[in-house]
This record gives structure tokens, C-alpha cells and sequence, in this order.
């Protein structure tokens, strides 16, 4: 697989890669072949509420492809949303079962389900007997334990998924260390699914060893490496174009898409808190590759007002160079 063209895929970030991000992101890059949506939570049938769905709705997400995603651990429920996603238009639906957040995972959601290989066996059983849409899952490694994901797979296998996409780490680690290539690798050879790699692609030559290290793999899921460099996606499709491009007006690209991007949440959110929070949000990753993004990030943080806002980004993009090719948006280590 490793000579033909890539599949990439958008991660799904919860409260960054909405729909306007996403709408915005191809108008601007290119490179992307899909998306997925972030998580929304299972509720039961009566619960069920527009909003809940808003950031799906076709009308929101014309250009790219985009599979929803589904938290949760009943299978009724699931399929009750999967219904509502199947009358809306969509064909696939992916579960989280990767979700490190402990509340989260303590209520036996996200990667709660990796220890639980019978629980995932019933709500499998039940969910692809009746869900209209295929099914796909975005697992870990394991809560703790590298090898649950593995342990997991026999049960995996026994059911009709679309496919699996994993990030190599467990959940205990979060965002933190590397991602396990060894650990994937075993997971991998035990999966009899189409597999997706999901982990730290955040320059060209990490994205060569993973796909010359499995040439059997054709997709690949990126998140925060491509929110730091949105070049990334041409790069990996056509990389002496993208160079090119690069040296020559990436930051006026950045420029056009932040405006764009801040039109939109302008146009939908009301109030400057909420324009300002999802900002500075994506200036986390966006700053990275930019030659005075700490200090710009820093100046952002603290802004209260649009106006002051604007003012500090439009005065930091006057400045800033673009500095490629570099996988800058490794977080530190926590403390212990
Ligand atoms: C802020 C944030 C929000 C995330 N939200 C979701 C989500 O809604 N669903 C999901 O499956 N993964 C979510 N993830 C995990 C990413 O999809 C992805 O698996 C992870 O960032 C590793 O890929 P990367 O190294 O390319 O960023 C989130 C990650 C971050 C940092």
C-alpha cells in the first residue's frame, strides 16, 4: 500500500475541529480526504435533542466527507443515534472507545470499554444486528496495560466493523510520551479489520516511518500535528509542491484562513467570550510553527475583548515567519 496516495483523515477534537473549523480549514488547505466529527454523547431515545446533533447537520458540512462519532455504553442508545445520524445521511458512524478522560473512562466510556472484552462483545452483538450505519471504533492501547487493545482483538474480529482506527498510547498516558509503534504493530497483526493510524504525525519524515514501517496501512488520522502545520496533509500528498508554497506565503494562508475562521464563529457564537474562547483554543496548535508564536500565544491568552484581540493577531501575523518542518507541537511531560 505504501507507493498509493494516503487516505488522511481530520481527527476529532472535541470543541475545535466543529463544523466551522472544518469548513474553513478546506477552504483554505488542502490534502484532506475526510474528517471525523468529535464525540457526541449516547442518550436515550427521549433525549434525544437537535442541539445535540447541530454540529452534524449536512448543511453545516458540505466539501469533505465526515464520519460522526458516537460516546457511550449502550447499545440501544447507540442505535437509536445511529438512526437519527442514518436520517440525516450518514452511512458510518465510529465509537469512542479511546476517550482517556477518567470521568469518562471511570463510567466505563471511552477507553473505560478496553479492559471489558465481553462488554464490548455484547454491545457490538447488539449495535451491529441493528444499527443502520456501518460501524467503525477509535480505540488506545489499553487503560493502563499496552496489551488490552491486543486481548481485545478476537472480540473485535467477531464483528462486521468498518474498521479500527488506533492511537498507540494508553490511556493513563493521555497526550504524553510516544506513541508505541511495537505495541501497535502487535495490535495490528491481531486485527482482521481494516486498520487507521491515529498518533503524533506531526512532520513528513514521521509520516514516512509510520507508513514505510506498515505498508499494508493506506489511512492515516492526524490531530494536532496538522492543526500546528495545516500544510502538512499537501505535504504528505505532494511534498516539493507543498515546500514550495510554504517558503512562499504561509503565513498569509494562516492570515486568510483565521479570518475566515473567526467570521464564522462571529456569524454563529454571541458575545466576545465565546469568539474568544474558541480562538485562543485553536492558537494552542496554531502558534507553534510560528517564529513569535509564544509570545503572540501568551498576548492572545490574555485578551478580553475581540477588538484587543484582533488587534494583537493582526499585529503578530505582520511579523511572524513560518517555520516548517519541524514536529512542533510535542506538549512537555508533566510534572510528576
Ligand atoms: C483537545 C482534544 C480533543 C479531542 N477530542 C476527541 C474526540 O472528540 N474524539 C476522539 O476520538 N478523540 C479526540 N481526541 C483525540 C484525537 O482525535 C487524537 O486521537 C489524538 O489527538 C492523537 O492524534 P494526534 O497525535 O494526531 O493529535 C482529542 C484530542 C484533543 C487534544
Amino acid at each position: 500500500m505504501s507507493g498509493s496516495v494516503p487516505f488522511l483523515i481530520l481527527a476529532p477534537m472535541r470543541g475545535i475541529t466543529t463544523a466551522p473549523y472544518r469548513t474553513a480549514f478546506i477552504r483554505h488547505f488542502s490534502g484532506l480526504d475526510a474528517a471525523m466529527a468529535p464525540f457526541v454523547p449516547t442518550v436515550s431515545a427521549e433525549r434525544i435533542h437537535p442541539r445535540l446533533v447541530k454540529d452534524l447537520l449536512p448543511e453545516h458540512n458540505g466539501g469533505l466527507p465526515l464520519v460522526p462519532q458516537l460516546i457511550g455504553n449502550n447499545a440501544a442508545d447507540f442505535v437509536q443515534m445511529a438512526r437519527v445520524l442514518h436520517d440525516l445521511g450518514y452511512e458510518e458512524v465510529n465509537w469512542n472507545m479511546g476517550c482517556p478522560h477518567k470521568p469518562i473512562r471511570k463510567k466505563r466510556r471511552g477507553s473505560g470499554l478496553l479492559p471489558h472484552p465481553d462488554l464490548v462483545d455484547r454491545l457490538l452483538d447488539h449495535a451491529c444486528a441493528h444499527s443502520p450505519c456501518r460501524i467503525t471504533v477509535k480505540v488506545r492501547l489499553g487503560v493502563a496495560d499496552k496489551a488490552e487493545l491486543a486481548a481485545l482483538a478476537p472480540v473485535l474480529n467477531r464483528h462486521p466493523l468498518g474498521e479500527v482506527v488506533i492511537h498507540p498510547r494508553t490511556a493513563e498516558q493521555m497526550y504524553y510520551g510516544s506513541v508505541d509503534l511495537d505495541a501497535f504493530a502487535e495490535a495490528y497483526a491481531a486485527l482482521a479489520h481494516p486498520v487507521c493510524y491515529n498518533g503524533d504525525i506531526g512532520d513528513l519524515s514521521f509520516f514516512i516511518a509510520v507508513r514505510d514501517r506498515f505498508p499494508g496501512i493506506g489511512r492515516f488520522m492526524l490531530g494536532r500535528g496538522l492543526l500546528a502545520d495545516p500544510f502538512l496533509c499537501e505535504s504528505i500528498k505532494a511534498p516539493s509542491l507543498s515546500h514550495f508554497m510554504k517558503c512562499d506565503n504561509a503565513v498569509s494562508r494562516i492570515a486568510a484562513f483565521h479570518a475566515d475562521l473567526l467570521a464564522r464563529y462571529e456569524e454563529i457564537l454571541h458575545g466576545d467570550r465565546p469568539v474568544l474562547g474558541k480562538m485562543k483554543e485553536c492558537w494552542t496548535y496554531l502558534a507553534l510553527h510560528l517564529s513569535n508564536g509564544d509570545r503572540m500565544f501568551k498576548k492572545v491568552k490574555k485578551t478580553q475583548t475581540l477588538a484587543a484581540y484582533k488587534a494583537i493577531v493582526d499585529e503578530c501575523l505582520a511579523e511572524a515567519q513560518w517555520r516548517p518542518d519541524t514536529n512542533a507541537f510535542m506538549p512537555p511531560e508533566p510534572c510528576a
